[in-house]
């Protein structure tokens, strides 16, 4: 295989995908943190390093165009265009719409076809795709498999002379039986694909141009047949974005699984591709962990865990229905049962965050605990701070964030406010039930509530029904 073979990979993606019952065009339906459009790109650009090609990329849009060319265009790594096909008239056309739309596209030496909506595909069919090409020099390969039920698929009329392939509308009775399926995956000399092209016309059940008719018997052509169906899984429906979910989040555990990661229930666990994870670490079921995001080892992640763009280090517990975003949380830690991490959170080092603790935009240091109920927000809190229950952070005043920073070794007692911005120095002391608003200094006792008054006996006369007090 030489390197100077330029390879042109067509994606198409015009096609408006109404079984999925999306709002968003098929292309850009979410899976396991990516889209579906994201899975046979990457496994085209996978494919092209691997095999090293010169690769160019034309996703062929049409409905919904602008959303899908948005959502891909920056990605400078890689040649792409996003050639338009005005109306879906059928693969055929829809891959002259990408000749017509890519300046490039002719100059390259072959052409692959891929579909959007394939995310199982990897690599590895591709790569094989193209060796059996290259090996038997042909002029073009389709890529096919058996299934049970063929329904809905083309059909791969196999004789001596060669092969064609026939829709399900157009078969016959005995070709409806074949179980040899048409993956809707090809790789073709652009100079070949470009002159059969031009010939395909729309006389058929459907009235489209079918890109299945440039297979004929007698030409320079051949088949590759795949023993794993999966691979080549189409999602037109939510039913089958549900097996593609399956099929993909089974394979990521295993992954992590054969690497110590001690997954409890891998049916109920989303780990995204991008996660990292050390070894000893134990996840339960119910756990979505997203994007970004890094994990040490021996941790543990408890039931319904979501964790989104946030590193973890060792040896910490995320309790039950916890949920972080962009946190960062040291070694040793015990965070929830239910508690909130929001963006800008850095937990230090054997720092205990409770239940129903909301943390935002917050430096805490090690050994700091805040147990109950308590919401910090735009806060510097020193190392070995114990903050009682029911504590806040009241840090906006309608227009603005304000800072609460509280120094190391204090003790915040419960069902205290701090009216930021406010400074309170190490070693202080806050009474409960204080609302302060003035600087603590080091080594400061603050308290601010009303005096207690206790009258013996009154009770009586406020407690009535059967509250009452009886005389005797
Ligand atoms: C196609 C194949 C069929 C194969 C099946 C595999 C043809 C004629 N048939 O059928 O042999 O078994 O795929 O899944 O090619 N698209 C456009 N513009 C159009 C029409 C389609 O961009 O005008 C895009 C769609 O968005 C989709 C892809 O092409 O990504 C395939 O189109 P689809 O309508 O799903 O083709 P099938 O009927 O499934
Ligand atoms: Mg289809």
């Amino acid at each position: 295989m030489s390197k100077s073979d330029k390879l042109g990979v067509a994606i198409l993606a015009a096609g408006l995908g109404k079984r999925i019952g999306k709002k968003v065009a098929k292309p850009l339906v979410p899976l396991m943190g990516m889209k579906l459009v994201d899975y046979p790109l990457s496994a085209a650009i996978n494919f092209s390093k691997e095999n090293d090609l010169e690769s160019s990329f034309g996703i062929v849009v049409g409905h919904q165009k602008e959303d899908v060319q948005k959502y891909l265009e920056n990605r400078d790594t890689i040649k792409m265009s996003f050639p338009v096909q005005k109306e879906q008239l059928g693969t055929a056309d829809a891959l002259k719409s990408y000749y017509v739309g890519c300046d490039w596209a002719k100059d390259t030496d072959y052409t692959m076809v891929l579909c959007a909506d394939t995310p199982l595909l990897s690599k590895n069919e591709l790569t094989t795709l193209w060796k059996t090409l290259k090996n038997n020099n042909w002029d073009a390969i389709a890529a096919s498999f058996n299934v049970e039920n063929p329904y809905g698929y083309g059909r791969m009329i196999r004789s001596e002379k060669g092969f064609s392939i026939v829709e399900e509308k157009d078969a016959n009775e005995d070709q409806r039986k074949i179980t040899e399926v048409n993956s809707g995956l090809y790789i073709a000399k652009t100079s070949y694909i470009l002159e059969q092209l031009s010939g395909i016309d729309s006389n058929n059940e459907a009235g489209e141009f079918y890109l299945t008719d440039i297979f004929k018997p007698n030409l320079n052509v051949g088949i590759e047949c795949f023993p794993d169906a999966q691979s080549f899984l189409g999602v037109n429906n939510p039913i089958q974005l549900e097996e593609a979910l399956f099929v993909l989040k089974k394979k990521i555990n295993t992954f992590h699984q054969k690497r110590g990661v001690h997954i409890l229930d891998s049916q109920n666990t989303y780990i995204e591709a991008s996660v990292e994870i050390g070894k000893g670490t134990t996840i339960y079921p119910g756990s979505y962990l997203h994007g970004n995001t890094q994990i040490g080892s021996e941790c543990m992640i408890e039931p319904g865990a979501i964790i989104k763009d946030s590193k973890v280090a060792d040896e910490t517990s995320i309790r039950a229905y916890s949920y972080l975003e962009s946190a960062l949380v040291a070694k040793k830690c015990a965070i929830g049962p239910y508690a909130r991490l929001r963006p800008g959170t850095d937990i230090g080092e054997e720092t205990k965050i409770g239940n129903f603790v909301e943390i935002k935009k917050a430096k805490l240091g090690s050994k700091v605990g805040v147990s109950h109920l308590s919401y910090v927000g735009d806060a510097e809190i020193g190392e070995n701070v114990n903050i009682g229950c029911g504590f806040i952070t009241c840090n906006y005043d309608g227009a603005e964030k304000h800072l609460t920073k509280i120094g190391k070794n204090s003790f915040i007692g419960s069902d205290t406010q701090m009216i930021a911005p406010i400074n309170i120095g190490e070693s202080a002391f806050v009474a409960s039930g204080s609302t302060i608003n003035q600087d603590v200094p080091d080594q400061g006792f603050a308290i601010s509530r009303g005096r207690q008054v206790t009258k013996e006996k009154l009770a009586a006369k406020f407690l009535r029904g059967k509250w009452a007090i009886k005389k005797d």
